[in-house]
């Protein structure tokens, strides 16, 4: 076992002696739950400690914005990251201690936060080729304004942190996010640093619509 593994497994079961057995952090599919914004406040609160109570994360990319996110695209992510699919030891106890009413009740009321025009960008020196590489590459999936798609589970990329964005595609480049879309990483594969720089300063740019 990897130490960083055998470390979070420490932590989960110093923080919650028996998850098992315990009402909370059962392993249902929260998708399959309609979520209530109100009571994903409550819950949301732990959260806030590290995602902050605007849901704005940080521009120093360490940690990705969640406000507005389409709701089912937060619960993927977290149910990946409960299971291990997406790798994030620092979440990994809360993710698993979330039961699945409260999984979908918490992307609800993250859904409801609203973004900032002040994320994080990069230099604004490639822009421009960002903008073609996005359009050739990425629109298809993601929207010609970065609006994501929540059907298909593709995430709103509008108003997210540069620096997030570059680390994402970074480590989905070298195979470290196990849940990376399949047919997304055939396109990143050949980028180059200086491509996944331009693109996610581009997307990092890209206007925040007005919620309706
Ligand atoms: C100890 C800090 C910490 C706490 C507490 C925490 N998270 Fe996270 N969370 C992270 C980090 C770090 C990431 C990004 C990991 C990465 O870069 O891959 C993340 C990612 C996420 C994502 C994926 C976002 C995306 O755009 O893909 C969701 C959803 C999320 N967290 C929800 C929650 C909820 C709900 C709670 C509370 C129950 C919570 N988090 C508590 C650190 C934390
Ligand atoms: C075939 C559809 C598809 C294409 C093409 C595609 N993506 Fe994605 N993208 C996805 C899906 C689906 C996810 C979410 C994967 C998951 O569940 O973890 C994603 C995730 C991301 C994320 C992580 C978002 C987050 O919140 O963690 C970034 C950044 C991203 N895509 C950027 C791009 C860029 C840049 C391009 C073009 C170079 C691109 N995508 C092309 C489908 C696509």
């Amino acid at each position: 076992m990897h130490a960083s593994k055998m470390l979070a497994l420490c932590i989960v079961l110093a923080t919650s002696a028996s998850w098992a057995a315990a009402p909370s952090g059962d392993k249902g599919d929260p998708l399959k739950l309609k979520g209530d914004a109100k009571k994903g406040e409550e819950v949301y609160e732990v959260c806030s400690g590290c995602h902050l109570a605007s849901g704005i994360g940080r521009p120093d990319g360490s940690l990705p914005v969640v406000s507005a996110q389409h709701a089912n695209v937060l619960v993927k992510q977290m149910v990946d990251i409960r299971s291990g699919h997406r790798d994030n030891p620092t979440m990994l106890p809360f993710a698993q201690s979330m039961s699945a009413q409260e999984m979908a009740d918490a992307a609800a009321y993250m859904h409801t936060l609203k973004l900032s025009a002040k994320n994080g960008k990069g230099s604004g020196k490639n822009v421009k080729r960002g903008k073609e590489l996005y359009e050739k590459d990425c629109k298809s999936c993601h929207g010609a304004g970065g609006e994501g798609d929540e059907a298909k589970f593709i995430p709103m990329l509008t108003g997210q942190h540069f620096k997030y964005m570059q680390r994402q595609l970074d480590e989905m480049r070298a195979g470290k996010r196990k849940n990376a879309d399949k047919d997304m990483l055939k396109v990143i594969k050949p980028y180059s640093d200086a491509d996944i720089e331009a693109v996610s300063d581009y997307m990092a740019r890209l206007p925040i619509a007005k919620k309706k």
